[in-house]
């Protein structure tokens, strides 16, 4: 890859900061000085030195967002604003993009990377990774629910849904839940409760397997995963 792009990928600064980098001779390759951005590196084999300090190239990023209403599960849109835009330009260059969907207006735990393997793992319908949902529901959601919940109800398309656990935190006129499914179909939860003759009115993911979203982490905000939260992902990619 070139070198420029693996420094900026690297976290040393954006492309701007790195053209100006290399033309102060702060970078060197194998302890020569190299000026030229577009010289193509082999990030296994080549030692990289800013200013006599060893960079390590980081080839995945996986990051924890709190995503907020109002933006798209996407990379790219003309109209919307995607989640990929709540960014620096810095992790922008990783290429990251969202593991499976949330609606526009459904907040909470979104992950992204730039690893498709891992993606994929979490994703697969084959995998039965659990997905926690915290929710409002217009009317009184009743043990009933919690029971065709458990059989799988029948979504409007005549699709079964697997089994899924529904809890009840307040009953009433707007009742509050929590509901864990292991499957990630369009408009899941929302096509869940209206198979039961009720309407989501606000809905938040808050875990994704073992990975829950961070209480701290205010809406538009994200972190990288911690260390233990990166094994977890490297467990389910290598079939743990
Ligand atoms: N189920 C939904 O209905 N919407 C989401 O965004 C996620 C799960």
């Amino acid at each position: 890859m070139r070198l420029d792009k693996l420094l900026s990928n690297s976290g040393v600064g954006t492309r701007k900061e790195v053209k100006v980098l290399l033309k102060k001779k702060y970078v060197k390759v194998n302890d020569q000085i190299i000026k030229d951005g577009s010289k193509h590196i082999d990030p296994e084999r080549d030692v990289i030195k800013v200013k006599e300090e060893i960079v390590t190239y980081q080839k995945y990023i996986y990051l924890m967002l709190h995503k907020p209403s109002g933006c798209i599960s996407a990379t790219v849109d003309k109209q919307e604003k995607t989640v990929i835009d709540l960014l620096d330009q810095e992790l922008q260059h990783y290429k990251p993009f969202p593991v499976g969907r949330l609606d526009k207006d459904t907040e909470g735990l979104l992950l992204l990377t730039n690893d498709g393997e891992l993606a994929h793992q979490l994703t697969s319908p084959k995998k039965d990774i659990e997905k926690v949902y915290y929710a409002k529901i217009k009317g009184r959601v009743t043990s009933e629910d919690v029971k065709s919940f458990q059989e799988g109800v029948i979504l409007d398309d005549d699709y079964q849904a697997k089994p899924a656990q529904l809890k009840i935190m307040a009953q009433g006129e707007i009742s509050e839940i929590e509901v864990t499914v292991t499957e990630g179909k369009f408009h899941q939860v929302k096509r869940m409760f209206e198979a039961v003759g009720k309407n989501v009115i606000y809905l938040k993911r808050i875990r994704m397997g073992n990975i829950i979203l961070d209480h701290s982490l205010k809406r538009s905000t994200w972190r990288e995963l911690s260390e233990n939260e990166k094994e977890y992902c490297l467990s389910l990619k290598s079939g743990g």
